[in-house]
């Protein structure tokens, strides 16, 4: 087993970050055997899709591995570092670009999304994502994914690619990718909107739970939270058309470890003044030793550089053969 994930260093972390992605590459790295290894990365190449200052993006990067350490990532067993570091990804990318379709990137919808309505204002790098995301996978020969639901389209698309490019020259040199969705917990919703994706881009702050955010603010966020005016049902059947109920039981459930139901059970004829403030507590809870442990950890960057040194060499080792062979296989002689 190869497991591999990474996340673009850009901004805090939030709640949906860490329920939707980072937990579960912290489970799989701990029920991790020895022939296994876990490949974690930041996305800083792929990051230059958003405008940043040269300081920024450096901050960015030391802040986004100490929440990953403070998330329970141990650079000791896994593999942690960022992606510049390790040139083979750009060129395996290149590599893919000869692969690659035009009609297939033009599907993406993650694409679609954050380009908007002015398509022919953004970037190329911004269009040609899906690539360099296919080779960080392919690279390492990952055959598992641990992602969010919104990543599901471009895990799809890196398996077209290996398909074809392993097709096209007559090699069995890609593995094809799974990608590991959890169920629970793969779309957490905006505090303020139960219909849309708790994301780091949305205007307001109150409608995330970012891993920086005090226990008051946390608490604040809860009892400010989206809800309705009914009462919370027997099974979670009855919280269907109820985004934002589903959305803030779905997170305690997930929170938990338990089934919506086994909530809908304990808080049944219950209404959101009894519901918010125990949902509060268990964020609390949960959150704070995250947020301690990110907040030492950022003023190290001394030692986070030292995490980052070691991951980049552990990782630049393990794309060579791949790389070399990828080059090999289309008679590019390097
Ligand atoms: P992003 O912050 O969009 O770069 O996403 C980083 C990781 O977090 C990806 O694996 C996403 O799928 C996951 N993710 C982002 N937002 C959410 C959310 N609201 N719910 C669940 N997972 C999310
Ligand atoms: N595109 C992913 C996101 O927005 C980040 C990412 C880049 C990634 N390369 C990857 C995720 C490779 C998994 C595997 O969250």
């Amino acid at each position: 087993m190869r497991v591999l994930s990474g996340i673009q260093p850009t901004g805090n972390l939030h709640l949906g970050n860490y329920l939707g992605a980072i937990r579960n590459w912290v489970r799989m790295q701990d029920e991790m055997d020895a022939d296994s290894q876990c490949f974690f990365f930041l996305a800083d190449m792929h990051s230059i899709t958003v405008h940043e200052g040269r300081e920024q993006r450096i901050r960015n990067v030391r802040d986004m591995a100490a929440a990953l350490v403070a998330a329970g990532i141990d650079p000791d067993r896994s593999v942690l570092f960022n992606q510049a570091r390790v040139p083979a990804h750009a060129e395996l990318c290149w590599l893919l670009n000869g692969t690659a379709r035009i009609g297939w990137l033009n599907r993406m919808t993650q694409f679609k999304d954050k380009a908007g309505k002015d398509r022919e204002g953004a970037s190329v790098g911004l269009f040609v994502y899906p690539v360099l995301q296919a080779a960080d996978i392919l690279i390492y020969n990952a055959t598992h994914v641990p992602v969010g639901e919104d990543q599901k389209q471009h895990l799809e698309l890196c398996r077209d690619i290996a398909t074809k490019f392993n097709t096209d020259f007559g090699v069995d040199l890609f593995t094809l990718p799974a990608p590991i969705i959890p169920k629970e917990s793969a779309r957490i919703m905006s505090l303020r909107d139960g219909t849309a994706k708790m994301s780091k881009s949305d205007p307001s702050d109150m409608s995330r739970i970012n891993l920086t955010d005090d226990d008051d603010a946390i608490m604040a966020k809860v009892k400010k939270a989206k809800s309705d005016q009914e009462l919370l049902p027997e099974t979670a059947e009855g919280l269907t058309g109820r985004p934002e109920a589903s959305n803030l039981v779905g997170i305690l459930a997930t929170l938990t470890g338990r089934t919506t139901d086994a909530v809908c059970a304990e808080f049944a004829g219950k209404g959101f003044g009894a519901f918010k403030p125990a949902l509060g507590e268990v964020l609390v809870e949960t959150l704070r030793p995250i947020r301690q442990r990110f907040l030492e950890l950022r003023t190290e960057d001394a030692a986070l550089d030292a995490i980052l040194d070691k991951g980049a060499a552990k990782a630049a080792a393990a794309a060579e053969p791949t790389l070399r062979a990828a080059y090999d296989a289309m008679g590019l002689m390097r």
